[in-house]
């Protein structure tokens, strides 16, 4: 599996569900790629935000080599799954690919979890630790659930 976490800075959210997920999936013995990427162009080059950091660090996970890359058209032809944060990185994600667009491979990531309910990853760029820490529980359950869905379709 080829799995790409999408937000639009890839700076807070997505770093930290591409670190959650790569580990998850190595326990399980699961030989997956697991990327990131923003729609947007702001941070490229960039490592994850000092508390996206910190937070996955108190949690046992480094992100700190990771660096910000830019989402473009052929992501979408390259991975299997596309897990989006939010509504408007759903909308950007589908902008971005253009005549590329594949509507069952993009998903908002919560809906892993709360099917049918459109609930949103919140962006923590505008707060304090707080909303990191928030972010990281929401993004650990989800991608528990994604593992875990996927070695009980194996059996
Ligand atoms: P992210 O958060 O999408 O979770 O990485 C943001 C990071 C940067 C900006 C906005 C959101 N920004 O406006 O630069």
């Amino acid at each position: 599996m080829k799995i790409l976490m999408v937000c639009l800075g890839n700076i807070c959210r997505s770093p930290i569900a591409e670190g959650l997920l790569a580990e998850k999936a190595a326990k399980a013995n699961l030989d997956w790629i697991i990327d990131s990427a923003g729609t947007s162009g702001y941070h490229i080059g960039e490592p994850p935000h000092h508390l996206s950091q910190k937070v996955a660090l108190i949690n046992g996970i480094d992100i700190s080599a990771q660096k910000c890359r830019q989402f473009n058209a052929q992501d979408i032809l390259i991975y299997d799954k596309i897990y989006a944060m939010d509504a408007s990185n759903y909308a950007d994600i589908k902008h971005l690919c253009g005549k590329n667009w594949v509507n069952n491979k993009v998903k908002l990531i919560l809906e892993e979890l709360h099917p049918g309910k459109n609930m949103e990853v919140p962006d923590p760029w505008y707060g304090g630790e707080d909303g990191f820490h928030q972010v990281f529980k929401l993004l650990d359950d989800a991608c528990e659930r994604i593992i875990q869905q996927y070695t009980s379709n194996l059996k």
